[in-house]
């Protein structure tokens, strides 16, 4: 079932199965990351201006982090060309048959030309991890982990879609995985991922943007999480602070130099871990957008 408005809202959290939090990202190292096009405002300005030095270290940082906090870590080799191919979060989204054992995925399918060409190797990799390959009907797209994000610890999908993946998408993830999923309409260019305004944090918990957001979607947004953590918009808009990642409840990775949202955080009993991904801000991207997470 798809939820389009609050009052088909029929059920609580609890009603949808539990499920454990995800415990292993992958990545795709920084290589041939760079800026050599333009396809959200956020890159205007930025062709041919990263530091890969600076990228790779911070990078590192990034997946150093994850493995303190007892992640498990894959590393998929980024391709010389697939500039964007190191935003592991949109190469597909993970999923978990009913047995809570395998995991499984399904693969996204880009909306822009430029990054038709990462599909490929990434299904090559997560077929050599072993991981269950499954495909959307053709004609969809879909931009895999950014627009279909999972309620912490529950059977239950929030998904963006207006910009990047079709609205479509959504009624055909909820048919193959048989899971409700709540759309999120996008309406602002610079929030052109649900990933880009909306973080959950816990299972009560959600962190966003309200201006990126339309006011029947926020309601569905605050009729299933009881605490929400608003961003302000600037911070989320030029340092995409809304673009970050708590992947066990408690800390929450994000840009460096978001102080708004640090303290929000803080005052909300998170432990708010600032790293810099300044070098992958050029391309519209930010924390959660460098890695896909799995079971
Ligand atoms: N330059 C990339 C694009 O526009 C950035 C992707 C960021 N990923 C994300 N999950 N928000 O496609």
């Amino acid at each position: 079932m798809v939820y389009e408005s609050v009052d088909q809202i029929d059920f609580a959290v609890s009603d949808c199965p539990a499920m454990p939090l995800q415990g292993c990202v992958v990545m795709a190292t920084p290589a041939h990351y760079d800026v050599q096009y333009v396809i959200n405002p956020h890159m205007a300005g930025h062709v041919g201006n990263v530091d890969r030095v600076r990228a790779q270290r911070q990078w590192e940082t990034l997946q150093d982090t994850y493995r303190a906090l007892g992640m498990e870590v894959h590393s998929a080799e980024g391709v010389e060309g697939l500039y964007d191919m190191v935003f592991a979060a949109n190469a597909a989204a993970a999923f978990l048959f009913p047995d809570g054992k395998s995991p499984g995925i399904i693969m996204s399918r880009m909306a822009t030309p430029s990054r038709y060409g990462e599909s490929i190797h990434y299904e090559r990799f997560f077929r050599e991890l072993g991981v269950d390959v499954r495909h959307l009907p053709e004609g969809l797209t879909f931009e895999g982990g950014a627009d279909a994000i999972w309620h912490p610890g529950r059977r239950l999908i929030w998904g963006g879609y207006g910009q990047r993946t079709d609205r479509a998408t959504h009624d055909a993830i909820s048919a193959m995985l048989d899971v409700p999923v709540i759309p999120m309409r996008l309406d602002d260019e610079a929030f052109y991922h649900l990933d880009t305004c909306l973080c959950v944090l816990d299972e009560r918990t959600a962190l966003i943007c309200p201006a990126a957001l339309r006011s029947e979607d926020i309601s569905m947004i605050r009729r299933l999480f009881e605490r929400i953590v608003e961003v302000p918009e600037a911070e989320a808009r030029e340092r995409l602070s809304c673009n970050a990642h708590c992947p066990d409840g408690r800390h929450v990775l994000l840009q460096k130099g978001c102080p708004q949202t640090t303290q929000r955080l803080r005052d909300a009993g998170f432990v708010p871990v600032e790293i810099d991904v300044g070098e992958f801000l050029k391309a519209g991207a930010a924390v959660y957008c460098m890695k896909l997470t799995m079971w």
